[in-house]
């Protein structure tokens, strides 16, 4: 049995009535994660040995959004000792070791700050409490700390004296406890109290009866921005995309206007990548080295690999895989489609559910029909062909390697390896044909006027 297991205890029943929204509050996203997609991937990152989160009775969807990982219900909310309660069995089995217990509206918490917890329980504290000096301590729980440095009891606001209140070090929220202690703990707070609700933060004093140590580690206050509204929302989206634009540029990213680019929580970019002004990543994508991307592109679930030219003005869905090289230009979009190596479709162009071939042209105004109104259908371009603007591809349709499809074409049927196909109404010429239209008119146009007049 590991004597230092870790486990990560997340909690997550409050519906976060302020967000207005039929959504848990939890659900809501910042850089296309949920706020809880963050908070699982820091306690993930930890390399936790099991991970629960409590959720409300019916929140199905949050259930759905934690698997693979544990979910318990807590069916009232009467406080954060109470939310502990339904993870007890959850809990059990891991031996000696810690359990951080986080929050699900809290997803900004660097893993660096929760491995300091960890440190200093290894120091042989038995519970650490995260705390922070906020600008304005408002109604956030008081840590007190006795002159050793100790923790001695975390007082809720509603709770302190004045001399309490002064204090300006607050509670997080955030703890790491003794993992063989924390139920016997919780067992003994009561709910006589202000808000008549049982308080998780009572379990310091407790401790601390039994001559436990307990300790403070103390992170800034940008780590600990939670989400109660929309506002609140929209300020951690801007807070995340702030620091990631740092991280990209750190690693080796060029950002020409970094206030303008959107990243998604798992945007990966390899060095020297160039990307434009007002670029925006939705999630899954992977941008290989010396790719350029232009100003004005919208990007999900895109790979590209090294070399690429993207836009200005592209758009590239799920399932765009680009090989070395590829230029896709202005109004291109590209979905479903695998454009080999060094292809090239530079202007006004729709690729969905496609194939296209290494080194193959496709001109301005292609078009694949990848859709009939019921089912979706493959286009297949062999490599080094090239498809003359405007040229409609009715799929299912095969285009073999070294074709060249005439302008203008609408393409029904297989077209063979270096044929060329043009497929539309055929050039006829009228000698003087218009000259003699246009003065059959213009007679006709006086007469009669004359006959008006
Ligand atoms: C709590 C702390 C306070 C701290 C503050 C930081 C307690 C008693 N107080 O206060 O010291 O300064 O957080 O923000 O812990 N939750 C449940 N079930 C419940 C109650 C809460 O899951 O029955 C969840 C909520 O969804 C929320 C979190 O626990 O994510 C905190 O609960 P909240 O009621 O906001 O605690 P505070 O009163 O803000
Ligand atoms: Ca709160």
């Amino acid at each position: 049995m590991p004597s230092n297991s870790i486990a990560a205890l997340i909690l997550a029943a409050g519906k976060g009535t302020r967000m207005k929204s039929s959504l848990p509050k939890v659900m809501h996203q910042v850089a296309n994660r949920t706020l809880l997609g963050h908070v699982i991937g820091t306690a993930e990152s930890l390399n936790s040995d099991r991970v629960v989160v409590v959720v409300g009775p019916g929140m199905d969807n949050v259930a759905a959004e934690a698997a693979p990982h544990t979910t318990v219900t807590q069916a009232q909310q009467n406080g954060t000792a109470d939310a502990v309660k339904p993870a007890r069995d959850a809990l059990t089995g891991l031996g000696a070791g810690t359990v951080l217990i986080l929050y699900g509206d809290t997803p900004f918490i660097r893993p660096e700050t929760l491995q300091a917890m960890l440190e200093r329980r290894a120091d042989g504290a038995g519970i650490v409490v995260l705390g922070f000096q906020p600008d304005n301590p408002g109604e956030y729980g008081r840590l007190i700390v006795s002159e050793d440095g100790g923790l001695d009891a975390i007082v809720e606001y509603r709770e302190a004296n004045e001399a309490q209140r002064a204090v300006t070090l607050c509670n997080s929220g955030v703890l790491a406890v003794d993992l063989e202690k924390l139920f016997g703990w919780i067992d003994q707070v009561t709910n006589d109290n202000a808000k008549g609700e049982f308080y998780l933060t009572d379990i310091v004093a407790i401790a601390r009866t039994e001559g436990v140590i307990a300790a403070v580690i103390e992170a800034d206050e940008s780590e600990l921005l939670g989400v109660n509204s929309r506002a609140d929302l929209a300020g951690a989206e801007s807070y995340w995309q702030r620091e990631r634009r740092s991280i990209m540029m750190a690693n080796g990213v060029t950002l020409i206007d970094p206030e303008t680019v959107y990243f998604a929580a798992d945007t990966n970019v390899a060095p020297d990548v160039r990307i434009g002004p007002n670029v925006v990543f939705g999630p899954n994508v992977t941008i290989e080295r010396n790719v350029e991307i232009k100003a004005f592109c919208h990007i999900e679930g895109a790979t590209i690999g090294a070399g690429a030219i993207i836009g200005p003005f592209a758009r590239l869905r799920p399932g765009a895989v680009l090989e070395q090289g590829v230029h896709i230009g202005n109004f291109v979009e590209v979905k479903n489609s695998h454009i080999g190596e060094g292809a090239k479709a530079n202007h006004f162009t729709y690729l969905g559910d496609s194939t296209v071939g290494a080194k193959t042209n496709i001109g301005a105004g292609t078009i694949t029909c990848n859709y009939d109104g019921f089912f979706k259908h493959r286009t297949i371009i062999g490599a080094n062909a090239f498809i003359g603007s405007n040229t409609a591809l009715v799929a299912p349709v095969t285009v073999g390697d070294g074709a060249i499809v005439g302008a203008g074409s609408v393409v029904t049927r297989e077209v063979s390896k270096n044929a060329l196909v043009v497929a539309r109404g055929r050039q006829e010429e009228r000698e003087g044909w218009a000259q003699e239209f246009r003065v059959e008119q213009q007679t006709k146009k006086d007469q009669l006027s004359k006959s008006k007049g």
